[in-house]
């Protein structure tokens, strides 16, 4: 029987993912998030454990319901092993385990980077998967990596962030301009309203292929600072300009890096993933690369670049077809490479 069924599940940080597949397409991709941390301006892991707890249970049943399947037609359950806050973790891998033990059926453990860049082997009609050797750029709220793609499982973390993520330098830019955590997609928005060229933050100067986001929201604190003692309404009144400027800043840093690394390896292909890939301008950008530098890129849909299950479904369908499968010994990992 050439069909497998993975139920995949993901809870490595504030959202609650459940996604079923077949063999390599997504029959359902279900995500509860987590709203009570927007009050606090972060994520709260004490509340981010207790509200998977809550949620995992209705987010694995609507998964199986949308994809018309029961428990008892799958083949295996994959599951988020790491990285991630150890509390989120546990309450996957828990409920993972039990429902291997009690089906009967393989354990699947996925490593949550892996899988945002597995992500684009996910079949979807028109969508062109990339082929090996490929670099992928992974930019979320905790990570920021250029990766070298041999094989499936076989990838190098050529370059990475020193200090602050990428999601973080645009989550921290927007708490400075008062927006509501989490403040990437907002800057995302006004950005597409203003001058990219309108203010001038300096880049940061780090060698090879690391990256460092720590300095820009000094230097936009500075800058804001310094431009409400003129005007107590800058601003208000330069919102977009002032994120088009942000995001055009981060999105150079991002693209000097890449072209070096293209450079240094000699691959064209690029990959991106994480939930900063949603970003319009970082979009179009690499889009443009296209014919600019002759690059092949490719750019997921939406759904599949923020954290969901179906990423870790796909991970868990290569491993299946090899046979990797854990024992319910298996523990979860907060920090993990590949
Ligand atoms: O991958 P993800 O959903 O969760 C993590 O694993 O971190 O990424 C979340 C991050 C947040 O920092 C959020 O502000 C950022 O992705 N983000 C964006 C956009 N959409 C999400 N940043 C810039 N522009 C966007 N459109
Ligand atoms: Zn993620």
């Amino acid at each position: 029987n050439s069909e497998v069924f993975i139920l995949a599940i993901e809870s490595s940080c504030d959202d609650t993912a459940a996604a079923v597949l077949k063999n390599d397409q997504v029959l359902s991709n279900v995500v509860a998030n987590q709203l009570i941390h927007n009050q606090y301006g972060g994520v709260v892991p004490e509340l981010a454990s207790r509200a998977h707890q809550q949620n995992i249970v209705p987010v694995i049943d609507a998964a199986l319901r949308k994809a018309n399947i029961t428990k008892e037609q799958l083949s295996a359950i994959a599951f988020t092993q790491g990285p991630g806050l150890m509390g989120s973790l546990l309450v996957g891998s828990s409920f993972a385990k039990s429902l291997s033990l009690a089906l009967q059926i393989p354990l699947l453990a996925v490593n949550h980077m892996q899988a945002h860049i597995l992500a684009h082997f996910i079949a979807e009609e028109g969508y062109n998967k990339p082929t090996f050797p490929f670099l992928a750029l992974t930019i979320s709220g905790g990570h920021t990596q250029i990766v070298k793609v041999n094989d499936f499982f076989d990838m190098e973390i050529i370059g990475e962030t020193t200090d602050d993520a990428v999601g973080e330098a645009f989550d921290k830019s927007a708490k400075i301009l008062g927006l509501p955590y989490p403040g990437g997609p907002l800057v995302d928005k006004y950005a597409q309203l203003g001058d990219p060229k309108a203010f001038e933050f300096t880049k940061p100067k780090v060698p090879g292929l690391d990256f460092s986001f720590s300095g820009l929201k000094t230097a936009i604190l500075y800058f804001i600072q310094k431009k409400k003692l003129e005007n107590p309404n800058f601003v208000e009144e330069n919102l977009n300009a002032i994120c088009a400027s942000i995001q055009h800043n981060i999105i150079e840093i991002l693209m000097d890096k890449l072209k070096l690394a293209v450079k240094e390896t000699g691959i064209k292909q690029i990959a991106i993933g994480g939930g900063v890939s949603a970003n319009s301008g970082i979009r179009t950008t690499l889009k443009a690369a296209e014919s600019k530098y002759g690059w092949t890129t490719y750019i997921p849909k939406f759904e599949y670049t923020t954290d969901n299950a179906a990423m870790i479904g796909i991970v868990g369908y290569q491993k299946f077809l090899s046979q990797n499968f854990e024992t319910s010994a298996v523990v979860s990992k907060a920090r993990i490479q590949f």
